[in-house]
């Protein structure tokens, strides 16, 4: 099961993603995902290092996942969206090809930072494609979990990245600006029925529960206070789980219990990978391709994990 944290900037995107991923393993393995601009996510996941980062792997990620796939002429024309078909390779959680760095039981990759070179010649999205290559060709179970660390704000609609996940969890903070990106983020996963539940964030009164409640509905899953136990991981004091105050684990729970209870719908994951590789292939990538990306779609090709190789 895949899910992303999305929401305003500073809202708490990585600090939930970091305990969530933490406390997920307690029920089957976690990779955790660092997709966001500013990487922070293995810091708070208190790791000392990071592993090598997916960005600079672009050409190697491809050359894998298009295995012997008859519809991708070579590795420069498989592009973000090119979705997996009859000769792909598909991964499992555990791949050893992606790089990852194991602390507290949570499998951390990154997709690395904006580096100088990057500046004036490529966009972040084409780092974040390394992310989407992988989420497309990935056959993920229940019980396995995967938590995506997202950019701030709407920034995810630039690609179909939002759509590759069973269950977004959109954190926001009880203000205006709280509360519209969250209504950004419905309006637009709304069209593509993308699933969307809202976990408040820094909630200090029952003031602040009640206006989110009266703001965001039903799909106000659940909330956060502010954590004294995440404020004394901020100044760099050592930290776990179980330091966490019980509403925190509650919140965990409610949460893990939300995305286990999705269903995994592979149908509409095929339809979404199809939909939004034609709008890339018709936008720009035929363009720079000089190529019919559109063939790259293989219409016999079933998702899920029926097609899983051993
Ligand atoms: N529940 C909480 N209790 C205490 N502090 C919190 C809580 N949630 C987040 N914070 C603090 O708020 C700050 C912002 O959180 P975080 O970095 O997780 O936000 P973000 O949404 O990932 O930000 P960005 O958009 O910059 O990536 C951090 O200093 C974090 O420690
Ligand atoms: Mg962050």
């Amino acid at each position: 099961m895949r899910v992303a944290f999305v929401g305003k900037g500073g809202s708490g995107k990585t600090t939930l993603s970091s305990l969530f991923a933490r406390y997920a393993t307690r029920r089957g393995p976690v990779v955790a995902i660092d997709a966001d601009i500013n990487q922070h996510l293995g810091l708070a996941l208190g790791a000392t290092g990071q592993p090598r980062p997916l960005g600079g792997m672009l050409t190697e990620i491809k050359d894998y996942l298009r295995g012997d796939n008859p519809r991708i002429r070579d590795t420069a024309s498989m592009v973000k969206t090119t979705p997996p078909g009859c000769g792909s390779r598909l991964v499992r959680l555990d791949d050893p090809f992606f790089p990852s760095s194991h602390i507290d039981g949570v499998s951390l990759m990154v997709t690395g930072p904006f580096g100088e070179d990057d500046l004036g010649v490529a966009c972040y999205h084409s780092k974040v494609g390394a992310v989407e290559l992988y989420l497309n060709h990935l056959v993920d179970g229940p019980g396995e979990y995967v938590v995506v660390d997202m950019t701030a704000g709407a920034d995810s609609f630039a690609s179909g990245l939002f759509t590759r996940f069973d269950l977004t969890f959109l954190v926001a903070e009880p203000t205006r600006q709280g509360v519209g990106v969250y209504r950004q983020y419905r309006d637009h996963a709304t069209g593509f029925d993308v699933p969307l539940a809202v976990v408040g964030n820094k909630i200090h009164s029952p003031e602040d529960a009640d206006f989110l409640r009266e703001h965001v509905g039903d799909d106000l899953l659940t909330w956060f206070g502010h954590s004294p136990a995440v404020r004394a991981m901020e100044q760099g004091r050592p930290f776990a789980l179980g330091d966490l105050e019980p509403t925190a684990h509650h919140a965990l729970a409610t949460m893990l219990d939300r995305l286990d209870a999705q269903p995994k719908d592979w149908a509409k994951f095929g339809r979404h990978a199809a939909e939004f590789h034609t709008r890339n292939a018709r936008a720009w990538a035929n363009r720079a391709t000089g190529d019919d990306l559109v063939a790259q779609i293989d219409p016999e090709f079933v998702y899920g994990p029926a097609v899983t190789t051993p």
